[in-house]
């Protein structure tokens, strides 16, 4: 997959570096404002998208238009976009820069959060710094409101369009995914 896309950015790039010259805007930059009144470093409680990877945005706008995650006004959205605007509207996001907004926990906090993180070998699969790869979205500095959420959705079932990340929360207490959460939130990677 990497590789063909690659391959195709070769081809395409000529054509791109030729439109910029004659239009200010590349053709691929998705008109995102619609996205950006509610995802933006006011609203805490929602998913930053800003830097996170575009393979995984492309995946779940995907999974909310067919729903198999489910989020009614997200779901709403999703609909509204054909498969061309999913993936521009993705490599738009992903080509910003993570803002880093959130404060870094307390020491207790880091230390049990951690351990859970340890517990739970989240790192074999989201990086070392908890910074996500290609369809493995970052975690690190993502809002801890949103990851308790999302987490706890998880563990309910709720979230279902990845089974295995269910199956993994089972080992935790409500208060553990809280832990965690905040530990992960206040990880300040940068790229
Ligand atoms: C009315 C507010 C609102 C608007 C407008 C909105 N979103 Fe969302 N979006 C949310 C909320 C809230 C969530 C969290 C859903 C959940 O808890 O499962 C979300 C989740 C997402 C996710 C999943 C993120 C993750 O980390 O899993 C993606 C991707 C996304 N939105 C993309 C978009 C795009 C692209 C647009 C514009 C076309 C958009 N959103 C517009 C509120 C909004
Ligand atoms: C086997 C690999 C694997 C392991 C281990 C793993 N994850 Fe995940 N995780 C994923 C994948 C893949 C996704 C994206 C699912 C999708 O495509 O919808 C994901 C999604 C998530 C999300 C959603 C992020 C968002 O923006 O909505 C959170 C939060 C998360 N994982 C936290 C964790 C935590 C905490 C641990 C450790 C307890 C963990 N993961 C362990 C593979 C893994």
């Amino acid at each position: 997959m990497v590789g063909r896309d690659n391959k195709r950015m070769k081809l395409i790039f000529p054509i791109f570096a030729w439109s910029c010259m004659v239009i200010s805007t590349p053709a691929w930059v998705a008109d995102i404002t619609a996205c950006v009144a509610c995802h933006n470093d006011k609203m805490v409680a929602n998913p930053i998208l800003d830097g996170q990877h575009a393979k995984y945005i492309e995946k779940q706008l995907h999974d909310l238009k067919k729903d198999l995650r489910v989020h009614a006004q997200m779901q709403g959205i999703a609909k509204t976009l054909d498969d061309k605007q999913i993936a521009d509207i993705s490599k738009s996001f992903a080509n910003k820069k993570w803002a880093n907004p959130n404060p870094k926990s307390n020491p207790a906090i880091q230390e049990e959060g951690k351990n859970l993180v340890r517990k739970g070998n989240c790192t074999r699969c989201h990086g070392s710094e908890l910074e996500g790869t290609y369809n493995i979205p970052r975690l690190a500095g993502q809002r801890s409101q949103y990851l308790k959420t999302t987490l706890l959705q998880y563990k309910n079932k709720e979230r279902n369009n990845f089974p295995p990340m269910s199956s993994m929360l089972n080992r935790y207490s409500e208060e553990e995914i809280g832990v965690m959460a905040e530990y992960i939130a206040g990880l300040a990677y940068q790229e």
